[in-house]
């Protein structure tokens, strides 16, 4: 059983002490899609009955959008960890508060199913993030093209339906790239639109497959989802459902790669290995063995040989793992190309890795690495989700402890990050920072001070 995390203390005030030189074994459970789940309980307003939602991962992303919906008058039941009972029969029409939308930029989501739901919706505009200024021009140039109209003011996003129709119009919509989100909002928006809407350059990741099959659950008619070019026929209504959120294709990446380097072999599922198709390609050719079972997916490491990789959209190589990966190359034999094409500021942890001794030179979005024999635990700080993954796998290969912080950002897209990497044998622990005093931290500050303070 899973250490559940009882009392959630503040992360901003805690970190995971990890001793290196780790080895993982058994097998862990795969969480449910922190991007699919996100956007399926912003779908979730579309209709007045109630949706059944399971396999919702508990991590503070998804309490954040829970509080939002809650914000608007939905009513949620999350009683039963097993599945989420989402209500939004009675919608009141709000300003989502500034302050919620800028903890969370997904709750962007819910202007489609608003707009489509109420005719009007007002939201904050989302602003940027740690990993880029994260646009949306593309989500209001594809409202107005349905016929919605969208003032930007004093930080919020105001939107309705033109000439009072109570209705979007249906239009053939091409995007200017694949956004995911942007696919996400207006997939949302067109299923309750009059007549037929084609969203050509569509994102084709499986969180938008997951999103489209819970609508057509709903009876919406969505044709093509997963491909480029996405047909929907607009319908009046649509019904409540049962739905069960896809795993999580990023956490499962994730642990395959913290296994493949510290040269373990563990077991994951529950996973759909199809969603992974392009980094098993990269572990196979960097030296892993992958065996494949139904929904389970093993993998084996003996060595590890540097790879190029390159990030792209769904089916290309995950922007989302790209920083997990290049910590995976640190010590790989051999040179690796790591190129960042789809965030123009996602290599953060760059600058963290090398403080332990990674060999990395980085320009341009594109970092190469050379691999070393051996990396230091140091006292290190995440700067956004997938950072922080990627130095805590590193800590697990370094041949002292680490102290790593920025659990506020890990903990919103990994359940019980550290608990699965206890309990495949990993010597990790979750406590309190210790606020050292300055007389002993110094920049490069090594460990054993912290070990004298945890050991007292
Ligand atoms: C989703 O973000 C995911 N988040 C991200 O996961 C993921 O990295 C990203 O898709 C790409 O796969 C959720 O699903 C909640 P985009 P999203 O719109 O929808 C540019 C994680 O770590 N762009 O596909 O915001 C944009 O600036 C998070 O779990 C425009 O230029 O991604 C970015 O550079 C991080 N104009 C690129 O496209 C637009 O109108 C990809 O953005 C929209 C986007």
């Amino acid at each position: 059983m899973i250490c559940e995390r009882g009392n959630k203390l503040n992360p901003k005030f805690e970190s995971l002490k990890i001793n290196g030189r780790c080895s993982l074994q058994g097998e862990i459970k795969i969480s449910g899609a922190k991007n699919s789940a996100l956007v399926l309980l912003a779908a979730s307003l579309l209709t007045k009955d109630k949706v059944y939602l399971a396999n919702v991962p508990d991590i503070s992303d998804i309490r954040k959008m829970k509080n939002i919906l809650k914000s608007i008058g939905v009513k949620i039941d999350d009683n039963d960890r097993e599945q989420m009972i989402i209500n939004a029969e009675n919608l009141y029409f709000g300003n989502i508060p500034h302050n919620l939308v800028n903890e969370l930029r997904a709750s962007f989501f819910c202007i489609g199913p608003l707009l489509s739901k109420l005719g009007h919706a007002s939201l904050a505009l989302p602003g940027g993030c740690n990993i880029g200024k994260r646009s949306i021009e593309e989500h209001i140039k594809g409202l107005q093209e349905l016929g919605a109209t969208i003032e930007e003011k004093d930080g919020f996003v105001n939107a309705k339906i033109n000439n009072n129709r109570k209705r979007l119009k249906g239009k053939h919509i091409r995007l200017g790239c694949p956004s995911v989100g942007a696919t996400e909002t207006l997939v949302m928006a067109a299923v309750l639109a009059e007549g037929k809407t084609i969203i050509s350059n569509a994102a084709r990741e499986p969180e938008i497959q997951d999103l489209c099959e819970m609508l057509n659950k709903m009876g919406a008619k969505i044709r093509q989802a997963g491909t480029s070019k996405i047909y929907i026929e607009g319908v009046n209504y649509l019904n409540g459902c049962s739905h069960e959120v896809i795993p999580d294709r990023i956490e499962a990446g994730t642990f395959l790669i913290a296994s493949a380097a510290t040269l373990s072999c563990i077991t994951i599922s529950p996973v759909i290995p199809a969603h992974l198709n392009s980094l098993l390609q990269k572990l196979k050719e960097s030296g892993s063995e992958i065996i494949i079972k139904n929904n389970s997916i093993t993998i084996k490491t003996k060595k590890v040989r540097g790879v190029n990789i390159e990030t792209a959209p769904f089916p290309g190589f995950p922007t989302d793992l790209q920083a997990p990966f290049t910590a995976l190359m640190l010590k790989a034999t051999g040179k690796s190309i790591i190129k960042e094409t789809i965030f123009e500021n996602r290599m953060n942890h760059i600058d963290l890795l090398k403080k332990m001794g990674a060999s990395i030179r980085s320009e341009n979005n594109i970092a190469i690495v050379s691999g070393v024999k051996k990396l230091s635990g140091r006292k290190l700080k995440g700067s956004d989700l997938r950072s922080t993954a990627a130095i805590i796998i590193a800590a697990l290969t370094a041949d002292n402890p680490s102290l790593v912080e920025g659990l506020e950002h890990l903990d919103r897209g990994y359940e019980n990050f550290e608990c699965k990497l206890k309990k495949l044998g990993a010597d990790i622990k979750r406590d309190l920072t210790v606020n050292i005093s300055n007389n002993s931290c110094k920049d490069d500050f090594l460990i054993n001070d912290v070990q004298d303070i945890y050991a007292a």
